[in-house]
């Protein structure tokens, strides 16, 4: 009788430390990427909700980052909306692969940011002709920046997308590493991610003040993304990430038009730059792009 005791005392202190560290593991605390990415303020924190964050608001209830990491995310998407002269799909992609940073599952794991391969791939096909340099101090690439001099479409410097991810500093797993599972349940970017920004869109949707403009807009997105096949999700989901980034933008407006004047000026520049060159380039796209990084 009293064995007895101890063997569900034995049982019940064994399922208690599993249960422990089964809920360690899901509930991470936040981890700096290291790289060129800035540390984290809650290092050592579980992620929390802050007000403050510039863009990737998505994550604001729950979130490793603070507004210095949006802050530069947003410089870098408007590098590649002016000097960079990216589409517009290239500038949503752009966005969501910049905030993958502020996704508490990434923010919780050691290292750059794990970004799923077919995510970087789509990115490539959408930024291919957009304009990149690469940073000489941190030998990062990141779109064609004012003073950058070497400007190349991204196209002319890179093969796929993997060599985009990786040269923007993060990390990619390819369908081969992630074996036979699901892709995107361990990396940012496929399916599991994308209907978990989904999910905190339909989350921060409920919880907003009725004068919330984007209140109608937000329940159509909602609507369209539950009925929608998965490739048109993809696009929604980046569509709808873009309306918060638009009211920024729209308060900035002057500064912008200023911007794309002095972006039409650089582009005017790199074009009689770029004649001069055609004359003696090699038509071979190997020549093209060693012309382009000289
Ligand atoms: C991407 O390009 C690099 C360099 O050419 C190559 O080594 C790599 O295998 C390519 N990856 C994919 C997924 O095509």
């Amino acid at each position: 009788m009293k064995q007895d005791h101890s063997f569900y005392f034995l049982l019940l202190l064994l399922f208690n430390l599993l249960l422990q560290s089964y809920s360690e593991k899901s509930n991470g605390v936040c981890v700096s990427p290291g790289g060129r990415f800035r540390p984290f303020l809650s290092e050592g924190k579980p992620p929390r909700s802050t007000r403050d964050l510039t863009l990737c608001r998505m994550y604001k209830r729950n979130t490793c980052c603070d507004v210095s990491h949006t802050h530069s995310a947003l410089l870098s998407i408007r590098k590649l909306a002016s000097t960079g002269e990216a589409n517009q799909e290239c500038l949503h992609l752009w966005e969501v692969l910049e905030c993958s940073l502020c996704d508490p599952d990434v923010g919780v794991k050691p290292g750059p940011p794990v970004i799923c391969a077919s995510f970087c791939e789509r990115v490539f096909r959408a930024c291919a002709d957009a304009y990149f340099s690469m940073d000489a101090i941190n030998q990062v690439l990141s779109p064609c920046g004012v003073g950058d001099f070497v400007c190349g479409r991204a196209s002319e410097w890179l093969h796929n997308g993997t060599e985009l991810c990786r040269a923007a500093g993060f990390s990619v797993k390819t369908i081969r590493d992630a074996g036979l599972s699901v892709e995107g349940a361990s990396c940012y970017g496929g399916q599991a991610s994308l209907d978990s920004i989904a999910d905190s869109w339909k989350r921060s949707q409920t919880s907003t003040s009725p004068n919330n403009v984007h209140n109608g807009l937000l329940e159509d997105f909602q609507q369209w993304v539950t009925e929608m096949p998965f490739a048109e999700r993809v696009s929604w989901v980046v569509g709808g990430l873009v309306l918060t980034v638009g009211l920024f933008f729209m308060s900035k407006r002057k500064r912008h038009r200023q911007r794309q004047m002095q972006a039409a000026i650089i582009r005017a520049a790199r074009i009689r730059q770029l004649d001069s060159k055609t004359d003696q380039r090699p038509s071979t796209t190997q020549g093209t792009r060693k012309a382009a990084v000289r």
